[in-house]
C-alpha cells in the first residue's frame, strides 16, 4: 500500500485534492447564495469571492496557530488554498476582461474612475508574484528570509482586495443600510468582513510578538 505522508508528491497532491474540493464546496455556497439572491452577473461574482475567501484562509492561519492551537493542524493546507485561491483570481480576471481594458483607457484616468480596477490589479499582480514563489526552488534561489518577505506583501494584497470590492460595491451596501437591512447581506459584504477578520488577527499577532520581544 502506498504510504501518502512518506511520499511527498502525493502527499502534497493529495493536499490539493482536499482542497479543491473544499474550494467547490465554497464555489457551489457561494452560487447558490447570489442565485437565491438574485443578483446578475453571478458567476463573476461567485469566482471573484471564491478567490477572495480561499486566498483569505490560506492566510488566517499563520497568526490563528498562534492564538488557537487547533489551527496548526490546518496549516499545512496554506499554500494548496492560495493557489486554488489563486486560480479562482485568474477565472475572475478572465470574466472581468473587458473591466480591464478600461483601466488602460486615457479616460478612465482622466475621470478618476480607475481605482476599482487598479486595486484590483495590483493586488492580482502580488498574488501572481505570490504563486510564482511558491515552490522550494524559489524558496532556496531566494534564500527563506526574502522568500519569506516577499509572501508578506500578501497581507498588503488583500487589503487592496478590500479596496476593490469596497469601491465598486460600498454604495450598494450602503442603500441595504439605509432601507433597514431587508433581505440579507450581499456576499461581498461577508467576504470583506472575513478579510478584514485576517487583517486583525495579523495585526494582533504582530503586537503580541513585539511586546514579547520587548519584555
Ligand atoms: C485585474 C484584476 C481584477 C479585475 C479586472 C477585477 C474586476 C472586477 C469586477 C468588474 C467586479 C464586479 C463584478 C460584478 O459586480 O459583477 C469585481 C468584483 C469583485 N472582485 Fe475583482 N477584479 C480583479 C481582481 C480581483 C482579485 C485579485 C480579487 C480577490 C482575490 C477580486 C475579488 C473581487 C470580489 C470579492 C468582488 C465582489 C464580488 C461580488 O459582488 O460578490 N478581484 N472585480
Amino acid at each position: 500500500m502506498i504510504n501518502f505522508k512518506k511520499n511527498k508528491f502525493l502527499f502534497d497532491l493529495s493536499l490539493y485534492l482536499k482542497t479543491f474540493v473544499f474550494a467547490l464546496l465554497i464555489f457551489l455556497g457561494a452560487y447558490l447564495y447570489l442565485s437565491w439572491l438574485k443578483i446578475p452577473g453571478t458567476l463573476n461574482k461567485t469566482t471573484a469571492d471564491t478567490a477572495a475567501l480561499l486566498v483569505a484562509l490560506s492566510m488566517i492561519f499563520s497568526s490563528l496557530g498562534y492564538f488557537f492551537n487547533f489551527a496548526d493542524r490546518l496549516a499545512i493546507y496554506r499554500k494548496h488554498l492560495g493557489m486554488i485561491g489563486f486560480g479562482f483570481a485568474v477565472w475572475h480576471l478572465l470574466l472581468s476582461w473587458s473591466a480591464l481594458l478600461n483601466l488602460f483607457k486615457v479616460e478612465t484616468w482622466e475621470s478618476g474612475k480607475m481605482w476599482p480596477m487598479l486595486t484590483g490589479f495590483l493586488a492580482f499582480s502580488i498574488f501572481t508574484v505570490m504563486a510564482l514563489i511558491s515552490n522550494q526552488l524559489s524558496t532556496r534561489l531566494l534564500g527563506s528570509k526574502l522568500w519569506k518577505g516577499i509572501l508578506r506583501f500578501g497581507f498588503l494584497a488583500l487589503i487592496l482586495v478590500m479596496l476593490h470590492v469596497f469601491f465598486l460595491k460600498s454604495a450598494r451596501w450602503l442603500t441595504w443600510y439605509q432601507e433597514g437591512m431587508q433581505g440579507p447581506p450581499a456576499l461581498s459584504l461577508l467576504v470583506v468582513i472575513f478579510t478584514a477578520i485576517v487583517l486583525i488577527l495579523r495585526l494582533a499577532l504582530w503586537f503580541s510578538l513585539s511586546k514579547r520581544r520587548a519584555r
